[in-house]
């Protein structure tokens, strides 16, 4: 190739891989849709201090459900001001025996537990099982997009704070992406073994139908 093919070439690969911002933060503006690099921003000029807090996290979550935990996510959705600066946090609360279910996203994260003992794991794509005991202070890091998991095997309840490398790390929980939605039920038996009462005992937990 031509040495100013090249250079031209370079010229217009350099802006677009070393990207700098030309704006100190981006708050969502939810008038306008979602793309690519996240929301638009919101007028500066009418944004406050509040706009970059978010209140919340000191609670526990509501447990009361089929998995006896809670996840109360701080997100681009959720706390505007993280987005196009690509990180947000979650608290979860795990009740005795409760489990954050198996499931991935787009992004890293990383755990802190701050109370509790829970068990902590993700699988490789090489589907080698990494998975361990944590204890109040230990963190543990799931690489983005892998399979993982936290399950509450202590006698009380157990809190841990994620931090994850996105503001919209896309969420995707094995047991809901199969039996949430209307995917039917002999099509679920052939990819993944399932028997068709199991198939259909979580479509009824989870609210799929076919
Ligand atoms: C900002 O506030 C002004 C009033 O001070 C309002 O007219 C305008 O619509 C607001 N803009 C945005 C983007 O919210
Ligand atoms: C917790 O969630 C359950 C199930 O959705 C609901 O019935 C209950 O009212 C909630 N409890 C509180 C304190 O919000
Ligand atoms: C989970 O919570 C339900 C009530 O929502 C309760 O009946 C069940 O025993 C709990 N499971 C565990 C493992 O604690």
């Amino acid at each position: 190739m031509d040495a100013h093919i090249i250079i031209f070439l370079l010229v217009l690969l350099v802006p677009l891989s070393s990207a700098t911002s030309v704006v100190d933060f981006c708050v969502a503006d939810f008038n306008f849709p979602v793309g690519p690099a996240g929301y638009s921003c919101r007028n500066p000029a009418n944004l406050t201090v509040d706009d970059f807090v978010f209140s919340g996290l000191g609670v526990p979550g509501n447990t009361s459900n089929i998995f006896n935990s809670s996840a109360f996510l701080a997100i681009d959705v959720t706390f505007p001001a993280l987005n196009g600066l690509g990180l947000s946090m979650a608290r979860l609360d795990l009740d005795v025996g409760g489990t954050i279910p198996v499931h991935s996203h787009r992004v890293s994260e990383v755990i802190i537990v701050i109370e509790g003992t829970i068990i902590a794991g993700f699988i490789g794509s090489d589907n080698t099982a990494y998975y361990k005991t944590l204890n109040r202070g230990d963190i543990m890091i799931f690489p983005q997009t892998l399979l993982h998991f936290q399950v509450n095997i202590g006698d009380s309840p157990a809190l841990a704070f994620v931090a994850l490398n996105s503001a919209s790390p896309g969420f995707q929980t094995t047991t809901f992406a199969l039996a949430a939605n209307d995917l039917p039920t002999d099509i679920i038996q052939k990819i993944t073994l399932l028997d068709a009462g199991q198939v259909r005992k979580l479509k009824t937990i989870f609210g799929g139908t076919n």
